[in-house]
């Protein structure tokens, strides 16, 4: 049976993107049933509606507190019965009132190897650090800790002489895409156990 996947994104959606086309081609064996974002206005949201994919603007009320928003996404997400929830470029840190509704079924991407540069603008920070390399990882999110949940998949990704940051983010989204890509196949062949 084919697997359901709900994605969570914030911004342009590539990742979106690729997870869709990647499901149309069969690479993985689901379908998107529903994109949700947080910023009404998201590409994101366009790259789903362009698919034919349900896609739900669900922006945090004004004075709405974490506990109240993640109670309205929960119920939002379960709707769509999702055998994975993917958080790809969700800006938003998820209270255990969104994450206990979907235990072992949420997985993000981070733009780093683990215990390496947790939060935002991770490929920036490694940018500057001027590291000899980087990397992807994607992660199982079992609680409210910030990209550091158990690792599901790494890529990694050099950081060459002379790179400039735009050379190095384009070089890890396109990382980004084909790990996402492999990881879910995987996951929705159920090669691998969460
Ligand atoms: C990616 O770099 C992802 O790792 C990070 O946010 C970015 C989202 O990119 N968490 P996109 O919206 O999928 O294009």
């Amino acid at each position: 049976m084919s697997g359901r996947l709900v994605v969570l994104a914030s911004g342009n959606g590539t990742n979106l993107q690729a997870v869709i086309d990647a499901c149309a081609s069969g690479t993985i064996d689901a379908s998107v049933v529903a994109a949700v974002s947080d910023q009404p206005t998201a590409t994101a949201l366009e790259h789903a509606r362009a698919a034919g994919v349900a896609a739900i603007a669900l922006p945090r009320r004004e004075g709405e507190v974490r506990v109240d928003y993640d109670t309205r996404l929960a119920d939002t997400v379960a709707q769509h019965r999702p055998d994975w929830v993917v958080l790809a470029g969700w800006m938003r840190i998820l209270t255990m009132k969104f994450l206990g509704c979907f235990p072992d079924q949420v997985i993000n991407i981070h733009p780093a190897l683990p215990g390496e540069f947790p939060g935002t603008n991770a490929i920036e920070r490694a940018f500057d650090a001027a590291r000899a390399h980087t990397g992807v990882m994607i992660h199982l999110v079992p609680d409210e800790g910030v990209d550091n949940g158990p690792v599901l998949g790494t890529t990694t990704v050099l950081i060459n002489p002379g790179d400039s940051l735009e050379l190095l983010r384009e070089r890890m989204h396109h990382a980004e895409h084909e790990l996402l890509v492999t990881t879910l196949s995987r996951l929705c062949a159920q090669e691998v156990t969460a």
